[in-house]
């Protein structure tokens, strides 16, 4: 008490946690820069009070007292934190369910709570039967993040089927919002999109049993922010199946946004007793812009989420085999390019598709995870032993869920797949699914990967998934049983690598899904990257880097150096390639047996460069400088933790006019210090040698780039006083 009080007298803010305002039932959840307050109104509702930049709790007051209008609910007046399907309530519902002699009104209402160290629990059940649900909040104060999930147990003696299952609401102070999200297509994935709200609801989701292309579960709100300005509302959500994020604005104007498990062809039976768990939905805000509400992100997956988080390592440069061999891999041939992937600096050499059972091509041989013997004709590991004598370690390839009708496993087992009797079993890329929600098949997949980690020197994985679901059927159970599918799944892949890593703890995972479709906060708990996009075009690149920054982080952002053309036709420099990939982690996916000396010279300098600067890459605070949606020029710079390095990459579309390109300047940097300024290629005009932070940040760069698809890196080094 005394302390609080000379706190206050010193006008300090409290410490960032979780508080409980007993006088005027409000819970605090306090982070380093913002507050995110729940009340409990007269009615025992539970509501949002205020979330946005820190405020004191002296300026807080109790929750509304509930409304009730003739035509009207409360939408906007009550802001429920989690609303049930019932009472006089159309907004969007956090739960619907339906119990088992066919009532669905669910209102629910606070029973009690639970705080401990930056964890809020408060427990919430339905007026008269035993539907109980935990709202669970989680405060990250450094990163401005809290993650809210919810517990749904049955405790009445029959059955519930539950029919959406959301993880939370979150609202936004009233006003006129825009929209951003992310989405895009197989090879175009995470393109930004910004749109005003307007009354009625937009839905962004997957319909499609994994994470998608289509849309990426992540939003921000804005009513007029800017890249380095203004209030900024954004949440991702933590699930890689079938997935729903509502933004709702009600014609009262309030604006709200609700998230979880995707209701359609959604229903999931809960038996007396049982629980169902939601996946988790993250929230922040950022009072400094889209840039700065991305770095939260950043850095709230590579110190909270991702595998490495309690010791983070470089993420390794690797080779990938994929776009030079296809499924024509052997063992003389990998040698050959892992020969070549050495002397340019690779770390970790990968060989892709077509290294088991007939897999000559794409209709035969997945689900047979066995080695190819024709192709390799001592196993793999007269391969592998090569790659560790070249100083890499070794990563393969496989697509566990998946299955072509040409395979040992599936003459086997043709149950085993995801279908409805007597229905179509719809092929795309001649592969049909494994019902991962199986016991029978989880612990088949689980077998036959331990047993290739047991017996190889595997080091990584690279985990794809070619297809979404269609036929979603799982005949096994009965059929009130068969929706589980589409959480079940998903659950036993997270298993699966969950006892994977447990077992194998060395083990480094990349998420792809033909590309980027398995990007979300679940896999990223369970990864160590993932792959961006199969189009390693660098050009298209920078547009779906640029959206996957929004979200993701540089680290996880894995990308290519590719042969040209490639998917589109266009011709980039092999510098610009080298450029675009180094902005995340650093890849080369060409085929290096067609490289000339001169480009094999290239790349070893250029992997010489990243390595040396991809601590501040991979770790360190990105500042898009110039975005690639608005004009010719895209700069993105990035600076290291311990702000004593820069980096800057820069690109040019095309020179029209002999125009001169506006100054560059920078952001991030200390305007007290000195930066020695290093530039590699006479790209930088009248600058320098050392510069201060002040003149960087105000006046800029001077940069001759020109012509098509030029482009240029700058190291920043803070000198030392
Ligand atoms: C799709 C992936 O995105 C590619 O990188 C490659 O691994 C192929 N699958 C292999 O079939």
């Amino acid at each position: 008490m005394k302390i609080l009080a000379v706190l206050a007298m010193l006008s300090l803010p409290a410490a960032a946690g979780v508080r409980h305002l007993a006088d005027r039932s409000l819970f605090v959840l306090e982070t380093e820069r913002t507050s995110y307050v729940v009340g409990v109104n007269e009615s025992k509702q539970v509501q949002l009070v205020y979330w946005g930049a820190k405020v004191a709790d002296s300026d807080l007051s109790a929750a509304r007292r509930s409304g009730g209008f003739a035509f009207e609910n409360s939408d906007g007046m009550s802001a429920e934190e989690y609303a049930g399907f019932g009472g006089l309530r159309f907004v969007e519902p956090a739960l619907k369910a339906t119990f088992a002699d066919g009532v669905r009104d669910v209102v629910l209402r606070y029973v009690s709570h639970e705080i401990k160290g930056e964890t809020l629990e408060i427990r919430v059940k339905d007026i008269e039967r035993a539907l109980d649900v935990s709202l669970v909040y989680t405060a990250y104060p450094a990163q401005d993040i809290i993650k809210r999930s919810a517990r749904i147990t049955n405790r009445t003696p029959g059955k519930v089927v539950l029919e959406s299952a959301q993880s939370a609401t979150w609202h936004v102070p009233q006003g006129r919002y825009r929209l951003s999200y992310l989405t895009g297509r197989w090879a175009g994935e995470t393109n930004l999109v910004r749109e005003p709200v307007n009354p009625g609801k937009k839905i962004l989701e997957s319909r499609r049993g994994n994470t998608s292309h289509q849309f990426n579960p992540w939003f921000a709100l804005d009513e007029s922010a800017t890249e380095t300005a203004g209030n900024v509302w954004f949440g991702a959500l933590g699930w890689s199946g079938n997935w729903k994020i509502v933004v709702e604005r009600t014609p009262n104007d309030a604006t709200q946004v609700t998230g979880g498990y995707n209701d359609f062809d959604f229903a999931y039976p809960l038996a007396a007793g049982e629980s169902l768990e939601t996946p988790p939905f993250y929230g922040g805000f950022s009072g400094a812009g889209f840039g700065a509400a991305s770095r939260l992100m950043h850095r709230f997956e590579r110190s909270q989420l991702a595998p490495d988080r309690a010791a983070p390592k470089p993420r390794p440069v690797l080779y990938n085999s994929w776009e030079a061999t296809e499924f024509h891999v052997t063992e003389e041939g990998q040698k050959a390019l892992a020969t070549k992937a050495a002397k340019l600096g690779v770390e970790l050499f990968v060989m892709d598709d077509g290294w088991f059972g007939a897999r000559d091509h794409d209709r035969a041989g997945l689900g047979d995870w066995f080695v190819n013997k024709k192709k390799f004709p001592n196993g793999l590991k007269p391969l592998i032993s090569h790659v560790q004598s070249l100083g890499m370690k070794f990563g393969i390839w496989v697509e566990p869920e998946m299955i072509n009708p040409d395979s040992d496993l599936y003459r086997a087992h043709p149950d085993w797949v995801i279908h409805f009797p007597g229905r179509p079993r719809t092929e795309t890329r001649n592969q049909l699914i494994l019902n991962m929600a199986r016991e029978d098949v989880k612990e088949h997949i689980f077998k036959v990967l331990d047993a290739l980690l047991t017996e190889n020197d595997i080091a990584f994985i690279k985990w794809d998934m070619n297809r979404h679901v269609t036929e979603p059927g799982w005949p096994a159970v009965a059929p009130s049983e068969q929706r589980k599918i589409w959480v079940q799944y998903v659950r036993n892949v997270y298993e699966i690598i969950d006892r994977l890593r447990a077992k194998h703890p060395k083990l480094e995972i990349e998420s792809c899904s033909g590309g980027g479709g398995r990007v979300d906060y679940g896999i990223l708990t369970r990864v160590d990257q993932v792959w961006t996009s199969d189009n390693t075009e660098a050009f298209d690149r920078l547009k779906i880097q640029e959206g996957f920054s929004f979200a993701y982080s540089p680290k996880v952002m894995m990308d290519w150096v590719t042969d040209v053309p490639n998917m589109n036709g266009r011709v980039t420099p092999l510098a610009y390639r080298f450029h675009v990939a180094m902005q995340g982690s650093l890849g080369i996916g060409g085929d290096l047996n067609k490289w000339p000396e001169q480009d094999l010279g290239l790349a070893a300098k250029m992997v010489e460069l990243y390595k040396s600067i991809r601590g501040t890459v991979q770790e360190g605070e990105l500042y898009r400088l110039h975005s690639p949606r608005e004009g010719a020029l895209t700069a993105n710079f990035y600076v290291s933790p311990d702000g004593k390095r820069g980096v800057l990459f820069a690109f040019l579309d095309h020179q029209q006019f002999r125009r001169m390109l506006p100054p560059l300047s920078l952001k991030g940097l200390d305007a007290k210090a000195s930066y020695r300024v290093r530039s590699f290629d006479k790209k930088l005009m009248g600058s320098k040698e050392t510069q201060s932070g002040a003149w960087l940040m105000n006046r800029g760069l001077d940069l001759r780039l020109g012509g098509d698809y030029d482009s240029t890196v700058v190291v920043f080094e803070r000198i030392e006083p």
